[in-house]
């Protein structure tokens, strides 16, 4: 988008590249939503910087927007039930998932970004997952984690 707006095009045509500019994703409602049909309202100055900025807050929004439990669980199952299954911890016992545990032995204390760092980084006999799990899939597991720890949703 930024390119083609960037690009010098006669007025006439200006217009109808702004107005054929490609729409932020379908699931992006409310505010995004508006901010889109102002970049397809407006003259064309305003129409590039609405649309940068409908752009921004797609890009802002997407951490948020990878509290995907599914993911989580299912990356989970496939790389870390092996050590933790049900939440447990089959290489140090006393180490596991539950919430009490997580406070006391993780670094960082009980949250998702301290998950996410050590899952990232691993420790001690736990392998790091960065060239492994992309920044996508950790944080999915990391809250994932939490939301069973939080919960105490862990089933032994
Ligand atoms: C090879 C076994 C192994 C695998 C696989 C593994 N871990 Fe671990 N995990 C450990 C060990 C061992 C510890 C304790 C590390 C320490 O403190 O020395 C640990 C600790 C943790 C802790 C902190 C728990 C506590 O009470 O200190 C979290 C959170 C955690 N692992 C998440 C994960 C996640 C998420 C995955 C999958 C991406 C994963 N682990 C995969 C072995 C493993």
């Amino acid at each position: 988008m930024a390119s083609r707006a960037l690009t010098t095009v006669p007025r006439a045509q200006f217009a109808k590249a702004s107005s054929s500019a490609p729409s932020p994703k379908p699931s992006a409602r409310g505010p995004l939503a508006r901010l889109a049909s102002v970049a397809a309202a407006a003259p064309s100055s305003v129409a590039f910087f609405a649309g940068s900025l409908a752009a921004a807050v797609v890009l802002a929004s997407t951490p948020a927007q990878a509290a995907d439990l599914a993911l989580g669980a299912q990356i989970f199952n496939g790389n870390c039930a092996a050590c933790h299954q049900g939440g447990r911890n089959a290489v140090i016992a006393e180490k596991t998932l539950d919430k009490a545990a997580l406070e006391q032995y993780l670094d960082g204390g009980f949250n998702v970004q301290a998950i996410i760092y050590q899952v990232e980084n691993g420790k001690g006999a736990m392998p790091a997952w960065s060239d492994r799990l992309s920044e996508e899939e950790i944080q999915a597991v990391a809250e994932y984690v939490y939301k069973q720890a939080a919960e105490a949703a862990w089933k032994y």
